[in-house]
């Protein structure tokens, strides 16, 4: 459910069929990741850029498919998007069988190139600085997925992207204590602005503390292509993720009850944390249906 379509695979190995890529592309993902780990968020060359398509894209894309996913299920939907920082295109693929109107803002040449050659020549890609960009409209949603993290004015651009939006704001961030710190940023911008975090909580301020952040994770399989890049064992990664939904005008969306950790279960009963409005809880249930409710559900 959140893999990557058979024909971006496809077109991935084909990429690095043609740059080359399949002999050294281990060496530019470790370049890319260990600029990743020490926050050193530089300009990406193609070869890194690339890396980043087959290393990263495929977990990025997975969380954007279950962010999108929960959306839909609430019944909201949007028309049209602006997706700052778009990479190479995850927002865009996970889109493509919707009708939504899909615009990008990337100021990587690298990472718009290998968004053309993975999506195509007909998307409205800006190449400017998002701090710089001067809106011709406003659109329906503003979406940033592992993108605040990585800007330096992390106020201004959280601001501006409040700002150019009329119903619906999604940032996606990694699930460390770090993506954790931006999602908290967004939320007190949010407040000042008046908009409203609808998922996966309502409650404008956090209810944990302490060494705690909340995040979410989705199990994703490996290609044999993408274990190689990785030097990696396993079949599957599991990625750590934290994200908000916030809405312009709907408050009050739901009865707090998100399941913030991995279920325990036990025989004849299981045990979750829950976030509610009143604070964080843990709950233990046995009845039957309460044993397919997953991390991130609602009890
Ligand atoms: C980690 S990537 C995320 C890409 C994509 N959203 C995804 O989820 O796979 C962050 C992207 O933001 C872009 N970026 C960083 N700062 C930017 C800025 N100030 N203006 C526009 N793009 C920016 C980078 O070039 C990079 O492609």
């Amino acid at each position: 459910m959140f893999d990557l379509p058979n024909d971006i695979l496809y077109s991935l190995d084909e990429l690095s069929e043609t740059y080359g890529l399949n002999r050294n592309g281990a060496r530019a993902y470790s370049e890319l990741s260990e600029n990743y780990r020490n926050q050193n968020y530089r300009e990406l060359d193609f070869s890194q850029a690339v890396a980043y398509a087959q290393g990263r894209m495929p977990a990025t894309y997975g969380v954007i498919k279950y962010v999108l996913e929960r959306f839909k299920n609430t019944g909201r939907n949007f028309s049209n998007v602006l997706d700052v920082g778009a990479g190479v295109g995850a927002l865009k693929i996970a889109l493509r069988d919707s009708k939504v109107s899909y615009e990008a803002l990337e100021k990587s040449e690298s990472m718009r190139k290998v968004f053309r050659k993975l999506n195509g020549d007909n998307s409205k890609i800006y190449s400017e600085d998002f701090r710089k960009f001067q809106a011709e409209t406003s659109y329906h949603a503003v979406f940033a997925s592992y993108f605040i993290n990585e800007i330096k004015d992390k106020i201004l651009a959280l601001k501006k992207m409040f700002d150019l939006s009329e119903k619906y704001v999604f940032i996606l961030e990694p699930g460390t204590p770090s993506g954790y710190k931006s999602i908290l940023e967004a939320k007190k911008i949010a407040a000042e602005l008046d908009w409203y975090p609808l998922m996966p909580c309502a409650t404008q301020d956090c209810k944990l503390s302490g060494e705690d952040w909340c995040h979410f994770s989705i199990r994703l399989p490996r290609t044999k292509h993408h274990a190689k890049l990785k030097n990696a064992a396993l079949p599957y990664e599991d990625e750590k993720f934290c994200y908000v939904i916030f809405s312009k005008k709907e408050t009050g969306f739901f009865e707090n009850n998100t399941v913030i950790k991995r279920p325990i279960k036990k025989s004849g009963h299981t045990i979750f944390d829950v976030c509610t409005s009143d604070g964080i809880r843990r709950v233990v249930r046995t009845d039957k249906a309460s044993k397919k409710l997953q991390w991130g559900d609602q009890l």
